[in-house]
């Protein structure tokens, strides 16, 4: 997988016109979509499920990104492959037994992704970081979209690189929450090989020419 990726969020999107949006993804520099569930109880919110993972599954072009914010992950993860899911990323906090729910993913023929929440250190990954394709680090309180963006991100990206290289490692770096014009330069230089972006990418003016602007 190459670094310096884009994953636009859909929780941002525009739910009456949800095929336009994926369409305007589709053809944008995007490079995967990034799928927000929540249940409201891991996180204060409800987002969506499976009817909305059917729409991306029938016009997504791209590599789709699947952010579990649920508890007991472990009881959707075969649906959420089943619908078309390509990564799916599971809350540290959310997993009592994290590496069989990560091996488990990957024996669906899935990568597999483990994501801190911002008060989370990152050393509580030593013993699964050789195992996970990607980890996710929270730049926000999970929940909603439009947050401000937590500085201390850019202290766990060089600590979680550090991790990577000691142990071999080959997973991304992915930071979701709070992502803009002001700080995705300053993130990717700083070690992360995707940004997630809702707000940013849907408030905008023009969202394709967003896109473009974030990767450089
Ligand atoms: C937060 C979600 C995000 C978030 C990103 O709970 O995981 O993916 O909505 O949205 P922005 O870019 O608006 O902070
Ligand atoms: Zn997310």
């Amino acid at each position: 997988m190459k670094t310096k990726l884009i994953a636009p969020s859909l929780l941002s999107a525009d739910f009456g016109n949800l095929q336009r949006d994926i369409e305007m993804l589709n053809e944008s520099q995007a490079d995967w979509f990034h799928i927000d569930v929540m249940d409201g109880r891991f996180v204060p919110n409800i987002s969506f499920g499976f009817p909305v993972m059917k729409t991306v599954q029938q016009h997504a072009k791209k590599f789709v990104d699947v952010h579990l914010m649920i508890v007991e992950p472990d009881k959707y993860i075969d649906e959420f492959i089943n619908h078309g899911a390509d990564l799916i990323s599971v809350h540290y906090e959310a997993c009592t037994h994290l590496h069989r729910t990560i091996h488990h993913i990957q024996n669906r023929g899935a990568k597999a992704g483990v994501v801190l929440n911002p008060s989370t250190p990152v050393l509580m990954l030593e013993d699964i970081i050789a195992d996970v394709d990607l980890v996710l680090l929270m730049s926000v309180n999970p929940g909603f979209g439009g947050q401000k963006f937590i500085e201390n991100t850019y202290k766990k990206i060089a600590e979680t690189k550090d991790l990577i290289l000691s142990n071999n490692s080959t997973a991304l770096i992915e930071i979701d929450g709070g992502v803009n014009l002001d700080n995705a330069s300053k993130l990717f230089d700083a070690g992360a090989d995707v940004l997630v972006a809702g707000n940013a990418v849907f408030s905008a003016e023009s969202p394709e020419r967003m896109i473009e602007l974030l990767k450089i």
